[in-house]
């Protein structure tokens, strides 16, 4: 049985990258965070002082950047132009202005270009917003994860560190986001028509991360 790629879409705080990650490591595979390259580019903007409403500096700056990601023994290590900003692109700041870079087209497109050549050559689980739809509408398996707001608020609130927001301000921040990826002209967050829908209010990550196995399980069968 040859490679084959796992698209991971839904909205923010629904387990994704914590499932993309485990699914990623037992079957072998690439992990590839699409939403941390988008906080990359973010980061990058507010650090070189670019006005947020200049979009051609933004495209510009996006076109000439490298995005670096490296698999690490504790999750994936993110580097702009090879300066280290995993913690960085984690902050409340970032998740402020985030959502405005993803919904640049310019900024879609170069990203999603980067994003198809990593899974060119199969074995990867990309998580995102719309890989199955736009990034790798051809992936053998398709995965929409949600989460009700509030749960998504809760696990999002016991992995950051709790003195810098509230549970209710996470909880409205979540929302936000989510109708702005929902909402956006470019790429919205959508599920894909084969994409295989997974509500993880009420399931162990093991639990979903076994129902995301078993997918693949069964596309191995019938590939
Ligand atoms: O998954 P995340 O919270 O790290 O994503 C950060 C932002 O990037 C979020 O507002 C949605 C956006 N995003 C996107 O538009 N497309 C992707 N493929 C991944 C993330």
């Amino acid at each position: 049985m040859g490679k084959f790629n796992v698209a991971l879409d839904g909205p923010a705080g629904a387990g994704k990258s914590t499932v993309a990650r485990m699914v990623a490591k037992e079957l072998g595979y690439v992990y590839v965070d699409t939403g941390a390259m988008y906080r990359a580019i973010t980061w990058k903007v507010l650090h070189k002082d670019i006005p947020l409403e200049d979009l051609s500096a933004i495209a510009d700056m996006t076109a000439s950047t490298r995005i670096e990601l490296l698999p690490g023994l504790t999750g994936q290590t993110v580097l702009v132009d090879g300066q280290d900003v995993t913690e960085r692109i984690r902050s409340k700041e970032i998740n402020l202005h985030v959502s405005h870079i993803a919904a640049i087209p310019d900024v879609r497109e170069r990203l999603v270009s980067m994003q198809k050549s990593m899974a060119a050559a199969k074995g990867v689980v990309m998580d995102g917003r719309d890989i199955g739809t736009s990034v790798l509408p051809d992936a053998e398996v398709k995965v929409f994860l949600t989460a009700s707001a509030r749960k998504r608020a809760e696990r999002r609130y016991l992995e950051m560190n709790a003195s810098e927001i509230s549970l209710d301000d996470l909880e409205r921040d979540i929302e936000r986001r989510d109708q702005l990826d929902r909402g956006r002209k470019v790429s919205p967050l959508r599920q894909a028509e084969d994409a295989v829908l997974l509500d993880s209010t009420e399931m162990s990550l093991d639990e979903v991360v076994n129902a995301v196995l078993e997918l693949c399980r069964t596309k191995e069968l019938r590939g």
